[in-house]
Protein backbone atom coordinates (compact mmCIF):
# COMPACT_ATOMS: atom_id res chain seq x y z
CA UNK A 1 0.00 0.00 0.00
CA UNK A 2 1.23 3.24 -0.95
CA UNK A 3 0.74 5.82 1.83
CA UNK A 4 0.51 9.55 0.77
CA UNK A 5 2.74 12.08 3.01
CA UNK A 6 2.35 15.30 1.79
CA UNK A 7 5.80 17.12 1.72
CA UNK A 8 6.09 20.97 3.54
CA UNK A 9 6.17 22.41 -0.03
CA UNK A 10 3.04 20.95 -0.76
CA UNK A 11 1.43 22.20 3.15
CA UNK A 12 2.94 25.44 2.00
CA UNK A 13 1.18 25.40 -1.30
CA UNK A 14 -2.25 24.56 0.62
CA UNK A 15 -1.99 27.13 3.17
CA UNK A 16 -1.19 29.91 0.44
CA UNK A 17 -4.05 28.45 -2.06
CA UNK A 18 -6.41 29.02 1.19
CA UNK A 19 -5.18 32.54 1.99
CA UNK A 20 -5.77 32.98 -1.66
CA UNK A 21 -9.27 31.94 -1.80
CA UNK A 22 -10.70 33.01 1.61
CA UNK A 23 -9.32 36.41 0.72
CA UNK A 24 -11.14 36.35 -2.72
CA UNK A 25 -14.20 34.92 -1.34
CA UNK A 26 -14.69 37.28 1.44
CA UNK A 27 -14.08 40.71 -0.30
CA UNK A 28 -10.21 41.43 0.90
CA UNK A 29 -8.49 40.86 -2.07
CA UNK A 30 -9.36 40.69 -5.77
CA UNK A 31 -7.13 39.56 -8.79
CA UNK A 32 -7.07 43.28 -10.67
CA UNK A 33 -9.01 43.56 -13.90
CA UNK A 34 -10.26 39.99 -13.00
CA UNK A 35 -13.02 39.89 -15.28
CA UNK A 36 -10.40 40.31 -18.03
CA UNK A 37 -8.36 36.88 -16.08
CA UNK A 38 -6.39 39.68 -13.87
CA UNK A 39 -3.00 41.12 -14.49
CA UNK A 40 0.05 39.59 -13.45
CA UNK A 41 1.23 40.53 -9.95
CA UNK A 42 -1.42 43.39 -9.59
CA UNK A 43 -4.55 43.16 -7.01
CA UNK A 44 -7.21 45.53 -5.90
CA UNK A 45 -9.05 45.35 -1.89
CA UNK A 46 -12.25 44.84 -1.89
CA UNK A 47 -14.90 45.62 0.39
CA UNK A 48 -13.36 44.08 3.55
CA UNK A 49 -9.76 44.33 2.25
CA UNK A 50 -10.18 47.92 2.25
CA UNK A 51 -10.88 48.20 6.02
CA UNK A 52 -8.23 46.19 6.97
CA UNK A 53 -5.71 47.83 4.79
CA UNK A 54 -7.09 51.27 5.82
CA UNK A 55 -6.78 50.05 10.10
CA UNK A 56 -2.77 48.68 9.42
CA UNK A 57 -2.01 53.02 8.00
CA UNK A 58 -3.76 54.22 10.80
CA UNK A 59 -2.06 52.18 13.41
CA UNK A 60 1.59 52.52 11.81
CA UNK A 61 0.23 56.29 11.91
CA UNK A 62 -0.94 56.52 14.75
CA UNK A 63 2.34 54.72 16.61
CA UNK A 64 5.00 56.62 14.16
CA UNK A 65 3.42 60.31 13.78
CA UNK A 66 0.71 60.82 16.28
CA UNK A 67 3.20 59.48 19.36
CA UNK A 68 6.21 61.01 18.46
CA UNK A 69 6.67 64.53 18.64
CA UNK A 70 9.74 64.97 16.96
CA UNK A 71 8.25 62.94 13.76
CA UNK A 72 5.53 64.56 10.59
CA UNK A 73 3.62 63.55 8.09
CA UNK A 74 4.00 63.83 4.09
CA UNK A 75 2.50 63.40 1.04
CA UNK A 76 4.18 63.27 -1.92
CA UNK A 77 3.83 63.19 -5.49
CA UNK A 78 4.15 59.85 -7.10
CA UNK A 79 5.74 62.04 -10.00
CA UNK A 80 8.88 63.80 -8.96
CA UNK A 81 11.68 65.83 -11.48
CA UNK A 82 13.40 62.69 -13.38
CA UNK A 83 16.69 64.09 -11.99
CA UNK A 84 15.56 62.69 -8.79
CA UNK A 85 16.43 59.40 -9.70
CA UNK A 86 20.08 60.04 -11.52
CA UNK A 87 20.54 61.49 -7.68
CA UNK A 88 18.87 58.86 -5.97
CA UNK A 89 20.97 56.21 -8.05
CA UNK A 90 18.08 54.06 -9.32
CA UNK A 91 18.61 55.09 -13.06
CA UNK A 92 22.06 53.37 -12.80
CA UNK A 93 21.51 50.85 -10.10
CA UNK A 94 17.86 49.87 -9.48
CA UNK A 95 18.54 46.28 -11.25
CA UNK A 96 17.69 42.87 -10.75
CA UNK A 97 20.43 40.20 -12.08
CA UNK A 98 17.88 38.55 -14.70
CA UNK A 99 18.79 34.77 -16.27
CA UNK A 100 16.30 32.83 -18.81
CA UNK A 101 16.17 29.35 -18.83
CA UNK A 102 16.41 28.13 -22.63
CA UNK A 103 14.28 25.37 -22.35
CA UNK A 104 11.20 26.45 -20.55
CA UNK A 105 11.83 30.18 -21.43
CA UNK A 106 11.07 30.94 -18.12
CA UNK A 107 12.95 34.22 -16.84
CA UNK A 108 14.19 34.09 -13.25
CA UNK A 109 16.34 36.77 -10.74
CA UNK A 110 19.79 35.06 -10.47
CA UNK A 111 20.25 35.59 -6.96
CA UNK A 112 16.89 34.40 -5.92
CA UNK A 113 18.01 31.04 -8.04
CA UNK A 114 20.76 31.35 -5.88
CA UNK A 115 19.05 31.99 -2.47
CA UNK A 116 16.66 29.28 -3.12
CA UNK A 117 19.16 26.92 -3.47
CA UNK A 118 20.98 27.77 0.41
CA UNK A 119 17.06 27.39 1.59
CA UNK A 120 17.31 24.02 0.48
CA UNK A 121 20.14 23.49 2.48
CA UNK A 122 18.82 25.01 5.39
CA UNK A 123 15.77 22.59 5.19
CA UNK A 124 18.23 19.90 5.81
CA UNK A 125 20.31 21.40 8.89
CA UNK A 126 16.54 21.89 10.55
CA UNK A 127 15.92 18.73 9.59
CA UNK A 128 18.92 17.20 10.98
CA UNK A 129 18.19 19.55 14.34
CA UNK A 130 14.83 17.93 14.43
CA UNK A 131 16.10 14.17 14.28
CA UNK A 132 18.79 14.53 16.73
CA UNK A 133 16.35 16.49 18.94
CA UNK A 134 14.26 13.26 18.78
CA UNK A 135 16.88 11.22 19.97
CA UNK A 136 18.36 12.83 22.59
CA UNK A 137 14.72 14.26 23.98
CA UNK A 138 15.61 16.65 26.97
CA UNK A 139 18.88 16.58 26.90
CA UNK A 140 19.23 17.64 23.51
CA UNK A 141 21.48 21.27 23.70
CA UNK A 142 20.76 22.40 20.11
CA UNK A 143 23.66 24.87 20.08
CA UNK A 144 26.32 22.01 21.02
CA UNK A 145 24.62 20.03 18.13
CA UNK A 146 24.93 23.13 15.20
CA UNK A 147 28.50 23.54 16.66
CA UNK A 148 30.02 19.76 15.98
CA UNK A 149 27.63 17.81 14.17
CA UNK A 150 30.01 17.53 11.26
CA UNK A 151 27.08 17.34 8.65
CA UNK A 152 25.58 20.25 9.76
CA UNK A 153 28.87 22.55 9.92
CA UNK A 154 29.36 20.95 6.21
CA UNK A 155 26.04 22.72 5.13
CA UNK A 156 26.78 25.98 7.12
CA UNK A 157 30.27 26.51 5.75
CA UNK A 158 28.82 25.82 2.02
CA UNK A 159 25.95 28.51 3.14
CA UNK A 160 28.69 30.42 3.92
CA UNK A 161 30.71 29.93 0.93
CA UNK A 162 27.68 30.29 -1.70
CA UNK A 163 26.16 33.49 0.09
CA UNK A 164 30.11 35.55 0.13
CA UNK A 165 30.89 34.32 -3.48
CA UNK A 166 27.30 35.45 -4.67
CA UNK A 167 27.57 38.65 -2.80
CA UNK A 168 31.06 39.58 -4.06
CA UNK A 169 29.81 38.83 -7.51
CA UNK A 170 27.03 41.13 -7.44
CA UNK A 171 29.16 43.84 -5.57
CA UNK A 172 31.36 43.54 -8.18
CA UNK A 173 29.22 43.32 -11.60
CA UNK A 174 30.58 40.14 -12.37
CA UNK A 175 27.31 38.96 -13.64
CA UNK A 176 29.43 36.22 -15.59
CA UNK A 177 30.46 34.30 -12.24
CA UNK A 178 26.74 34.59 -10.85
CA UNK A 179 25.78 32.41 -14.03
CA UNK A 180 29.18 30.37 -13.00
CA UNK A 181 28.21 29.54 -9.92
CA UNK A 182 24.64 29.08 -11.29
CA UNK A 183 26.36 26.06 -13.26
CA UNK A 184 28.23 24.87 -10.67
CA UNK A 185 25.84 24.50 -8.06
CA UNK A 186 23.84 22.59 -10.76
CA UNK A 187 20.73 24.57 -10.53
CA UNK A 188 18.09 23.52 -12.64
CA UNK A 189 14.83 25.22 -13.89
CA UNK A 190 11.83 24.45 -11.58
CA UNK A 191 9.58 24.43 -15.06
CA UNK A 192 11.75 22.39 -16.92
CA UNK A 193 14.11 20.78 -14.53
CA UNK A 194 16.85 21.66 -17.48
CA UNK A 195 20.33 23.41 -16.28
CA UNK A 196 20.58 25.10 -20.07
CA UNK A 197 21.08 28.60 -19.13
CA UNK A 198 21.26 31.99 -21.12
CA UNK A 199 23.98 34.72 -19.48
CA UNK A 200 22.85 36.54 -16.81
CA UNK A 201 21.78 40.36 -17.59
CA UNK A 202 20.71 43.73 -15.57
CA UNK A 203 17.05 44.74 -16.04
CA UNK A 204 16.25 47.90 -14.13
CA UNK A 205 12.93 47.89 -12.03
CA UNK A 206 11.34 51.23 -13.09
CA UNK A 207 8.20 52.07 -14.81
CA UNK A 208 8.92 54.87 -17.55
CA UNK A 209 5.87 56.83 -18.73
CA UNK A 210 5.85 60.23 -20.60
CA UNK A 211 4.65 63.89 -19.49
CA UNK A 212 3.53 66.53 -22.11
CA UNK A 213 1.67 66.59 -25.11
CA UNK A 214 3.92 66.06 -27.82
CA UNK A 215 6.14 63.28 -28.81
CA UNK A 216 8.85 65.91 -29.20
CA UNK A 217 8.24 67.57 -26.31
CA UNK A 218 7.22 65.25 -23.77
CA UNK A 219 10.03 64.00 -20.63
CA UNK A 220 10.50 60.84 -19.83
CA UNK A 221 9.42 60.13 -16.37
CA UNK A 222 9.71 57.26 -13.81
CA UNK A 223 6.56 56.40 -11.31
CA UNK A 224 8.53 56.10 -7.78
CA UNK A 225 9.69 52.72 -7.26
CA UNK A 226 9.89 54.03 -2.96
CA UNK A 227 8.10 56.95 -0.83
CA UNK A 228 11.24 57.51 0.32
CA UNK A 229 12.61 60.17 -2.49
CA UNK A 230 9.51 62.60 -2.00
CA UNK A 231 10.38 62.91 1.75
CA UNK A 232 14.27 63.65 0.63
CA UNK A 233 12.81 65.92 -2.22
CA UNK A 234 10.64 68.16 1.06
CA UNK A 235 13.26 67.60 3.46
CA UNK A 236 14.00 71.76 3.95
CA UNK A 237 10.29 72.29 3.05
CA UNK A 238 9.56 70.56 5.83
CA UNK A 239 12.58 71.34 8.44
CA UNK A 240 12.28 75.16 7.93
CA UNK A 241 8.32 75.33 7.54
CA UNK A 242 7.73 72.81 10.65
CA UNK A 243 11.07 74.35 12.69
CA UNK A 244 12.34 71.42 13.44
CA UNK A 245 15.17 70.24 15.25
CA UNK A 246 17.43 67.01 14.24
CA UNK A 247 16.84 64.49 15.26
CA UNK A 248 13.51 64.52 13.46
CA UNK A 249 11.55 62.11 11.21
CA UNK A 250 9.17 62.65 7.88
CA UNK A 251 6.50 60.06 7.62
CA UNK A 252 5.04 59.22 4.70
CA UNK A 253 2.27 56.19 3.35
CA UNK A 254 1.98 56.13 -0.57
CA UNK A 255 1.91 54.23 -3.46
CA UNK A 256 5.48 53.02 -4.74
CA UNK A 257 5.45 50.43 -8.56
CA UNK A 258 8.46 47.80 -9.62
CA UNK A 259 8.62 45.78 -12.79
CA UNK A 260 8.50 42.57 -10.77
CA UNK A 261 10.30 40.19 -12.57
CA UNK A 262 9.43 37.49 -10.63
CA UNK A 263 5.94 38.12 -9.55
CA UNK A 264 4.68 35.42 -7.28
CA UNK A 265 3.75 34.28 -4.09
CA UNK A 266 -0.09 36.63 -3.95
CA UNK A 267 0.52 40.06 -2.79
CA UNK A 268 3.76 39.73 -1.28
CA UNK A 269 5.26 40.60 -4.58
CA UNK A 270 3.66 43.57 -6.38
CA UNK A 271 4.24 45.44 -9.14
CA UNK A 272 1.97 48.58 -8.11
CA UNK A 273 2.21 48.30 -4.08
CA UNK A 274 2.52 50.78 -0.89
CA UNK A 275 4.79 51.60 1.42
CA UNK A 276 4.78 52.93 4.95
CA UNK A 277 8.29 54.56 5.56
CA UNK A 278 9.77 56.90 7.32
CA UNK A 279 13.09 58.96 7.22
CA UNK A 280 14.64 60.06 10.70
CA UNK A 281 17.44 63.03 10.54
CA UNK A 282 20.17 62.46 12.67
CA UNK A 283 23.38 64.14 13.65
CA UNK A 284 26.79 62.91 11.58
CA UNK A 285 28.20 60.17 13.80
CA UNK A 286 25.03 59.45 15.38
CA UNK A 287 23.85 56.85 13.21
CA UNK A 288 24.66 53.52 14.88
CA UNK A 289 23.03 54.56 18.18
CA UNK A 290 19.44 55.91 15.82
CA UNK A 291 19.66 52.62 13.90
CA UNK A 292 19.70 50.08 16.63
CA UNK A 293 16.77 52.06 18.34
CA UNK A 294 14.90 52.21 15.07
CA UNK A 295 15.66 48.13 15.21
CA UNK A 296 14.29 47.82 18.30
CA UNK A 297 11.45 50.46 17.89
CA UNK A 298 9.84 48.33 14.98
CA UNK A 299 10.54 45.40 16.08
CA UNK A 300 8.15 46.17 19.21
CA UNK A 301 5.60 47.66 17.09
CA UNK A 302 5.39 44.64 14.90
CA UNK A 303 5.21 42.27 18.91
CA UNK A 304 2.62 44.94 20.19
CA UNK A 305 -0.04 42.98 17.97
CA UNK A 306 -0.18 40.17 19.43
CA UNK A 307 1.42 38.26 17.27
CA UNK A 308 4.22 35.12 18.37
CA UNK A 309 7.54 36.38 18.52
CA UNK A 310 8.70 33.34 16.96
CA UNK A 311 7.25 34.56 13.76
CA UNK A 312 9.76 36.98 13.34
CA UNK A 313 13.00 37.45 13.15
CA UNK A 314 16.39 40.19 12.25
CA UNK A 315 18.14 39.17 9.29
CA UNK A 316 21.07 41.42 8.92
CA UNK A 317 22.21 42.49 5.42
CA UNK A 318 25.67 41.47 4.42
CA UNK A 319 25.47 42.85 0.79
CA UNK A 320 24.75 46.76 1.30
CA UNK A 321 22.62 48.88 -0.70
CA UNK A 322 25.04 51.55 -2.57
CA UNK A 323 23.51 54.17 0.01
CA UNK A 324 23.78 52.00 3.14
CA UNK A 325 26.38 51.48 5.89
CA UNK A 326 24.30 49.12 7.77
CA UNK A 327 20.67 47.47 6.78
CA UNK A 328 18.93 44.46 8.32
CA UNK A 329 15.12 43.31 7.60
CA UNK A 330 12.44 42.25 10.00
CA UNK A 331 11.71 38.58 8.13
CA UNK A 332 7.95 37.11 8.90
CA UNK A 333 7.03 33.93 8.92
CA UNK A 334 4.85 33.82 5.62
CA UNK A 335 3.15 30.47 4.12
CA UNK A 336 5.99 29.72 2.59
CA UNK A 337 8.74 29.87 5.00
CA UNK A 338 10.96 33.44 6.27
CA UNK A 339 10.74 36.56 3.69
CA UNK A 340 11.47 40.35 4.30
CA UNK A 341 8.18 42.25 6.08
CA UNK A 342 10.34 45.45 6.64
CA UNK A 343 13.54 47.03 5.85
CA UNK A 344 15.56 49.15 8.39
CA UNK A 345 18.47 51.22 6.61
CA UNK A 346 20.86 53.10 7.70
CA UNK A 347 21.19 55.31 4.59
CA UNK A 348 24.10 57.61 5.56
CA UNK A 349 24.02 61.25 3.83
CA UNK A 350 24.27 59.54 0.34
CA UNK A 351 20.30 60.96 -0.44
CA UNK A 352 20.62 64.18 0.57
CA UNK A 353 24.31 64.84 -0.95
CA UNK A 354 23.54 63.63 -3.89
CA UNK A 355 20.14 65.87 -4.40
CA UNK A 356 22.87 68.87 -2.73
CA UNK A 357 24.79 68.17 -6.14
CA UNK A 358 22.32 67.27 -8.67
CA UNK A 359 20.04 70.61 -8.04
CA UNK A 360 22.62 72.66 -6.81
CA UNK A 361 20.61 73.78 -3.66
CA UNK A 362 22.50 73.32 -0.20
CA UNK A 363 20.41 70.87 2.03
CA UNK A 364 21.84 71.64 4.98
CA UNK A 365 20.86 71.98 8.61
CA UNK A 366 22.61 74.17 11.13
CA UNK A 367 22.78 72.65 14.21
CA UNK A 368 22.98 75.35 17.13
CA UNK A 369 24.01 72.78 19.63
CA UNK A 370 27.05 71.80 17.68
CA UNK A 371 27.45 75.05 16.40
CA UNK A 372 27.82 74.01 12.75
CA UNK A 373 26.09 73.23 9.57
CA UNK A 374 25.95 69.78 8.09
CA UNK A 375 23.75 67.22 5.97
CA UNK A 376 22.09 64.87 8.12
CA UNK A 377 22.46 61.13 8.27
CA UNK A 378 19.17 59.58 7.53
CA UNK A 379 17.78 56.06 9.08
CA UNK A 380 15.06 54.24 7.60
CA UNK A 381 12.56 52.43 8.05
CA UNK A 382 10.01 50.94 5.22
CA UNK A 383 7.87 48.49 5.28
CA UNK A 384 5.71 47.09 2.92
CA UNK A 385 1.89 47.29 3.69
CA UNK A 386 1.00 44.51 0.99
CA UNK A 387 3.11 42.75 2.96
CA UNK A 388 1.99 43.84 6.01
CA UNK A 389 -1.14 42.85 5.00
CA UNK A 390 -0.11 39.41 4.10
CA UNK A 391 1.33 38.95 7.15
CA UNK A 392 -1.48 39.75 9.17
CA UNK A 393 -3.99 37.86 7.45
CA UNK A 394 -2.52 34.76 6.68
CA UNK A 395 -1.28 34.49 10.41
CA UNK A 396 -4.82 34.92 11.17
CA UNK A 397 -6.92 32.44 9.32
CA UNK A 398 -6.95 29.23 11.17
CA UNK A 399 -9.04 26.27 11.17
CA UNK A 400 -10.63 24.99 14.33
CA UNK A 401 -11.73 21.48 15.03
CA UNK A 402 -14.69 22.71 17.64
CA UNK A 403 -15.87 20.56 20.58
CA UNK A 404 -18.93 19.05 18.87
CA UNK A 405 -16.81 17.26 16.17
CA UNK A 406 -17.39 20.43 13.65
CA UNK A 407 -15.15 22.69 12.15
CA UNK A 408 -14.97 26.72 11.78
CA UNK A 409 -12.90 28.87 9.76
CA UNK A 410 -12.00 32.00 11.73
CA UNK A 411 -10.27 35.09 11.03
CA UNK A 412 -8.38 35.63 14.09
CA UNK A 413 -7.31 39.34 13.42
CA UNK A 414 -6.08 41.86 16.05
CA UNK A 415 -9.42 43.30 17.08
CA UNK A 416 -8.39 46.99 16.58
CA UNK A 417 -7.52 45.65 13.09
CA UNK A 418 -10.81 44.25 11.67
CA UNK A 419 -12.80 45.67 9.39
CA UNK A 420 -15.63 45.56 11.12
CA UNK A 421 -15.93 45.75 14.89
CA UNK A 422 -18.90 44.57 15.71
CA UNK A 423 -21.97 42.34 13.98
CA UNK A 424 -25.64 43.30 15.37
CA UNK A 425 -27.80 39.81 14.88
CA UNK A 426 -31.50 39.51 15.46
CA UNK A 427 -31.82 36.04 16.18
CA UNK A 428 -34.91 36.33 14.25
CA UNK A 429 -36.03 38.79 11.76
CA UNK A 430 -39.82 38.75 13.24
CA UNK A 431 -41.62 39.66 16.56
CA UNK A 432 -39.82 43.37 16.49
CA UNK A 433 -36.41 41.92 17.32
CA UNK A 434 -35.09 43.39 13.82
CA UNK A 435 -36.59 46.76 14.13
CA UNK A 436 -34.29 46.86 18.00
CA UNK A 437 -31.28 45.58 16.58
CA UNK A 438 -31.22 48.01 13.62
CA UNK A 439 -31.52 50.52 15.94
CA UNK A 440 -28.37 49.43 17.73
CA UNK A 441 -26.79 49.53 14.61
CA UNK A 442 -27.65 52.66 13.54
CA UNK A 443 -26.94 53.88 17.15
CA UNK A 444 -23.08 52.79 16.94
CA UNK A 445 -22.07 53.27 13.71
CA UNK A 446 -21.01 57.14 14.51
CA UNK A 447 -18.04 54.83 17.32
CA UNK A 448 -17.27 52.13 15.00
CA UNK A 449 -17.68 50.06 11.60
CA UNK A 450 -20.72 47.37 12.64
CA UNK A 451 -22.63 45.22 10.26
CA UNK A 452 -26.09 44.23 10.75
CA UNK A 453 -27.14 40.85 9.13
CA UNK A 454 -30.44 39.05 9.76
CA UNK A 455 -30.55 36.29 7.00
CA UNK A 456 -30.14 32.43 7.96
CA UNK A 457 -29.55 31.08 11.22
CA UNK A 458 -28.00 32.54 13.88
CA UNK A 459 -25.43 29.91 14.08
CA UNK A 460 -24.37 30.61 10.39
CA UNK A 461 -24.42 34.40 10.68
CA UNK A 462 -21.87 34.02 13.63
CA UNK A 463 -19.64 31.54 11.03
CA UNK A 464 -20.08 34.63 8.40
CA UNK A 465 -18.41 37.32 10.91
CA UNK A 466 -15.81 34.45 12.30
CA UNK A 467 -14.28 33.85 8.41
CA UNK A 468 -14.21 37.83 8.17
CA UNK A 469 -12.46 38.23 11.66
CA UNK A 470 -15.56 40.52 13.20
CA UNK A 471 -14.20 40.20 17.12
CA UNK A 472 -17.66 40.59 18.56
CA UNK A 473 -21.34 39.62 17.78
CA UNK A 474 -24.31 41.13 19.84
CA UNK A 475 -27.63 39.06 19.35
CA UNK A 476 -30.73 40.74 20.20
CA UNK A 477 -33.68 38.10 21.32
CA UNK A 478 -37.22 38.22 23.14
CA UNK A 479 -35.06 38.96 26.50
CA UNK A 480 -33.78 42.26 24.76
CA UNK A 481 -37.33 43.72 24.65
CA UNK A 482 -37.80 42.48 28.17
CA UNK A 483 -34.38 43.77 30.58
CA UNK A 484 -32.92 45.49 27.67
CA UNK A 485 -30.19 43.02 28.01
CA UNK A 486 -28.28 41.24 24.65
CA UNK A 487 -25.77 38.53 24.36
CA UNK A 488 -22.59 39.35 23.62
CA UNK A 489 -20.28 36.95 21.55
CA UNK A 490 -16.60 36.93 21.79
CA UNK A 491 -14.99 35.05 18.44
CA UNK A 492 -11.69 33.85 19.69
CA UNK A 493 -13.72 31.86 22.28
CA UNK A 494 -16.72 31.82 21.16
CA UNK A 495 -17.76 32.09 24.62
CA UNK A 496 -21.15 34.90 25.76
CA UNK A 497 -22.41 37.21 28.24
CA UNK A 498 -25.48 39.32 28.72
CA UNK A 499 -24.68 43.04 28.57
CA UNK A 500 -26.75 46.02 28.60
CA UNK A 501 -27.42 47.41 25.67
CA UNK A 502 -25.61 50.76 27.46
CA UNK A 503 -22.66 49.24 27.69
CA UNK A 504 -22.31 47.71 24.40
CA UNK A 505 -19.47 50.38 23.04
CA UNK A 506 -17.60 49.89 26.52
CA UNK A 507 -17.40 46.22 26.10
CA UNK A 508 -16.36 46.50 22.32
CA UNK A 509 -13.73 48.69 23.36
CA UNK A 510 -12.48 46.80 26.53
CA UNK A 511 -13.61 43.22 26.08
CA UNK A 512 -11.96 41.40 28.82
CA UNK A 513 -13.07 37.78 27.19
N1 LIG B 1 13.02 52.98 0.60
C1 LIG B 1 13.64 51.73 0.83
C2 LIG B 1 12.98 50.64 0.12
O1 LIG B 1 12.12 50.84 -0.70
P1 LIG B 1 12.95 48.04 -0.04
O2 LIG B 1 13.57 47.01 0.85
O3 LIG B 1 13.18 47.94 -1.49
O4 LIG B 1 13.43 49.43 0.53
C3 LIG B 1 10.86 48.28 1.50
O5 LIG B 1 11.38 48.05 0.21
C4 LIG B 1 9.66 47.41 1.76
O6 LIG B 1 8.69 47.59 0.72
C5 LIG B 1 9.96 45.92 1.77
O7 LIG B 1 10.41 45.49 3.03
C6 LIG B 1 8.60 45.33 1.42
O8 LIG B 1 7.80 45.22 2.58
C7 LIG B 1 8.00 46.37 0.52
N2 LIG B 1 8.13 45.99 -0.90
C8 LIG B 1 9.21 46.14 -1.70
N3 LIG B 1 8.95 45.69 -2.93
C9 LIG B 1 7.68 45.24 -2.92
C10 LIG B 1 6.82 44.65 -3.90
N4 LIG B 1 7.22 44.46 -5.16
N5 LIG B 1 5.56 44.30 -3.54
C11 LIG B 1 5.13 44.50 -2.27
N6 LIG B 1 5.90 45.06 -1.31
C12 LIG B 1 7.15 45.43 -1.62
Amino acid sequence: MCIFVPSKKNIQLDILKNVISHAKEYGFVFPSSDIYDGLSAVYDYGQNGVELKNNIKKYWWKSMVQLHENIVGVDSAIFVHPTTWKASGHIDAFNDPLIDNKDSKKRYRADVLIEEYISKIEVKIEKEIGKASKRFGEDFDKEQFVDTNPRVKEYFSKIKSVSERMNRSLEKEDLEDVKKLIEELQIACPVSGSKNWTDVKQFNLMFSTKIGASADTATELFLRPETAQGIFLNFSNVQKTGRMKIPFGIAQIGKAFRNEIIARQFIFRMREFEQMEMQFFVPPGDQKKWYDTWKEKRMQWHLSLGIEKENYRFHNHEKLAHYADAACDIEFKFPFGFKELEGIHSRTDFDLKSHEKHSGKKIRYFDAQRNESYIPYVIETSIGLDRMFFAVFSHSLKEEKLEDGSSRTVLKLPPHLAPTKVAILPLVKKDGLDEVAKKIANSLKNNMNVSYDEKDAIGRRYRRQDAVGTPYCITVDYDTQKDNTVTFRDRDTMQQKRINIDSIIESVEYSDF
